[in-house]
């Protein structure tokens, strides 16, 4: 009995240390895996998260509007939940996000009826880095300091916005200088979309660059990755990866989602995904993930935006109320083709 019993014993034991179980375990020696939540995501998928996810976002609740509505209002209740969360798990986090033309609170821009003036914003920027800072930098190791600068008009280079209004040109560079400042330890990100569009990525890189020579402190940059299954190809963002990399940045995937319409498509809805579509998205996500895998000496992490096909931003955007199934676990949690595309290497 014993002769047949120590052999089973000791390959299950062989195979339960060896085998590869959360996504997590496959990029142990790649690169973080990351998730964008919410209070409903890290409850209805909490197993989900802790299996396979190293590292999680707040998909809203850290933005200044959410977590800081009024001058004299914090609200802590839901950041606090999902940082309490991956304390618990033994997770790390991403903070998202300061400085970003959307989703601040009217409040930041106006003093006594009239818009603040640039010392008084400064000092209001600061003080929510500080503020936040203190309260999280046990969990959080990067912060996106500011989000979406770059404009999406021919021949404009900044995006308008408050800040740019209110304080110049500067107030990128003040932004990663005050971060520094007041959360030493953190990681400081650029974040934008549209990252391999050629003529924003010229502006990118430009912003990028001159920060660098001016010596700001800025660590790496996030591609948002708001893709499709027919966009990007891996040569397209093997190059672009390289060239920022190039600067002496890190990069990282921060909001990374695959959508089964294609990007200017209004139209088109499915009540089931296709598929034939589910196969072209397995095909993307497992070229895209090839191209970070071989890009792993600069890649720094990789966040998925959202957890599951049950809860997406995409079900509401660009097309309100439309269905979309843009992640690698489908509306029952399960893993999709997808997951099996980035698994299987
Ligand atoms: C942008 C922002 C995110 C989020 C998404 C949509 O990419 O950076 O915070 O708002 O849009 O969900």
């Amino acid at each position: 009995m014993k002769q047949i019993l120590i052999p089973i014993i000791l390959s299950l034991l062989f195979l339960s240390c060896d085998s590869k179980e959360g996504l997590k375990d496959y990029y142990s020696e790649y690169f973080p895996v990351g998730a964008a939540v919410n209070t409903a995501s890290i409850d209805s998928s909490a197993e989900l998260l802790a299996k396979h996810f190293d590292s999680l976002t707040c998909e809203n609740e850290m933005k200044p509007g959410v977590i800081h509505p009024k001058m004299s209002t914090w609200l802590w209740f839901t950041a606090d939940e999902i940082a309490d969360y991956a304390r618990d798990n033994e997770m790390v986090m991403r903070g998202h996000t300061f400085v970003w033309h959307q989703q601040m609170p009217g409040w930041f821009f106006s003093s006594m009826g009239k818009q603040v003036g640039r010392e008084g914003l400064l000092e209001r920027m600061e003080e929510q880095m500080q503020t936040m800072g203190d309260r999280y930098n046990d969990v959080i190791y990067a912060w996106d300091v500011v989000n979406e600068a770059i404009s999406d008009e021919k021949g404009e280079y900044l995006r308008e916005s408050p800040f740019l209004e209110i304080i110049g040109e500067d107030y990128i560079a003040e932004s990663f200088r005050m971060a520094r400042r007041v959360m030493p330890e953190a990681k400081l990100f650029y974040n934008d979309y549209s990252c391999l569009d050629p003529v924003k990525q010229d502006k990118i890189f430009k912003l990028m660059k001159d920060l660098l020579d001016q010596g700001v402190p800025v660590d790496g940059i996030g591609f948002q990755g708001h893709w499709n299954i027919y966009y990007p190809d891996g040569e397209t963002l093997d190059r672009a990866i390289k060239r920022f990399a190039a600067l002496g940045l890190e990069v990282q995937i921060t909001e990374m989602d695959i959508s089964i319409y294609r990007h200017e498509d209004r139209d088109t809805r499915y009540s089931e995904p296709p598929e034939e579509l589910l196969e072209l998205q397995a095909e993307r996500y497992g070229e895209i993930f090839q191209v970070l895998r071989d890009n792993s000496d600069v890649i720094t992490g990789v966040t998925l935006w959202g957890v599951a096909d049950d809860l997406t931003w995409l079900d509401n955007f660009p097309v309100r109320g439309r269905k979309n199934w843009p992640l690698i676990f489908d509306e029952e949690l399960q893993p999709k083709q997808a997951f099996k595309s980035i698994t299987d290497f």
